[in-house]
């Protein structure tokens, strides 16, 4: 078996697509979305993405403000412009670009952002009603997976689902996506990680196979079952280029679907944060207000 390639890029355009007009119809209210992005210090990586959102917002019809703060910067001061940010009827969107500087308690930053603006849906509010199925924003990254999976007429509802990986940002989310009743989840949810005794044993059981360790290639072609479709979140820097967390050229003969690496979940991440942020501003300028009121 050849895997079908799932073009993450195209469906992330398509996606796009639709904010822009969506984001098109809010300012012809008079509301121009608005999306403040926060980065501290000089990760390369991070640098490349902020970029590559920031265009995105552009090319959307969104107002990006940008804000980058030296590594330096004390936290006080980072908190500081989250409460400015918050205060500012143009901003609907904050995101702030982890990793943060090691003197900066990243969970105390992401509590500070209010809810109602939480670009990221990394807030704990948000969480919250991500976990009980009454969500306003996901995550992006997870958000784009189910995405992909909708797109690509990948069958979730009974399915075996395995998430190897359990960050905050996109394992423990996705978890709590996939195993929602409703479209694009219904599944049946394996979370594993470094603590997992079995790895294979249960990557093999997985129709749906999402990696996001962070090791290059750690996925290998034995751990696949056949036909199974693979999800491949990893963006390892190598001698080799860009590499995913799954060993494409073995899982392509194996899997029913894929996707590739760049080109698959990084692009719906960006498109995914473009949708939560036109969702956050149609919320502000609706009567509701705060979603902490509703
Ligand atoms: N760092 C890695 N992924 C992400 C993401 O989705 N959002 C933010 N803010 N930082 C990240």
């Amino acid at each position: 078996m050849t895997a079908n390639i799932i073009d993450g890029k195209a469906i992330a355009k398509q996606v796009r697509e639709e904010v822009a007009e969506e984001a098109a119809a809010l300012v012809a209210t008079g509301v121009t979305p608005g999306l403040a992005t926060v980065l501290v210090g000089d990760d390369p990586a991070s640098h490349v993405y902020v970029r590559s959102k920031r265009k995105a917002c552009a090319e959307a019809g969104i107002k990006a403000w940008d804000h980058d703060l030296a590594a330096s910067t004390p936290q006080s001061e980072l908190l500081d412009l989250l409460d400015q940010l918050n205060a500012d009827p143009q901003v609907h969107g904050i995101l702030v670009q982890l990793p943060l500087p090691e003197h900066v308690d990243e969970q105390l930053v992401l509590d500070r952002v209010d809810p109602a603006k939480d670009a990221d849906g990394f807030h704990p509010y948000n969480l919250g009603r991500l976990l009980s199925g009454d969500r306003i924003v996901a995550p992006a990254t997870p958000a784009g997976i189910q995405e992909l999976l909708l797109r690509s007429n990948v069958e979730t509802s009974g399915a075996e689902v395995v998430v190897v990986g359990r960050s905050n940002i996109v394992g423990k989310p996705l978890a709590a996506l996939m195993v929602q009743k409703g479209p694009g989840a219904n599944a049946t949810v394996t979370v594993c990680h470094t603590g997992t005794r079995d790895l294979e044993k249960h990557t093999k059981r997985a129709d749906v196979l999402v990696a996001a360790i962070g090791r290059a290639k750690a996925i290998t072609g034995p751990m696949i079952r056949p036909g199974a479709a693979v999800i491949d979140v990893g963006i390892n820097r190598t001698d080799d280029g860009l590499v995913g967390d799954v060993d494409f050229e073995a899982a392509r003969e194996i899997a029913s679907a894929i996707t590739p690496v760049p080109g698959g979940v990084g692009p719906m991440t960006i498109a995914m944060l473009l949708k939560n942020t036109v969702a956050l501003a149609r919320r502000a300028s609706s009567a509701a207000g705060s979603v902490l009121n509703d």
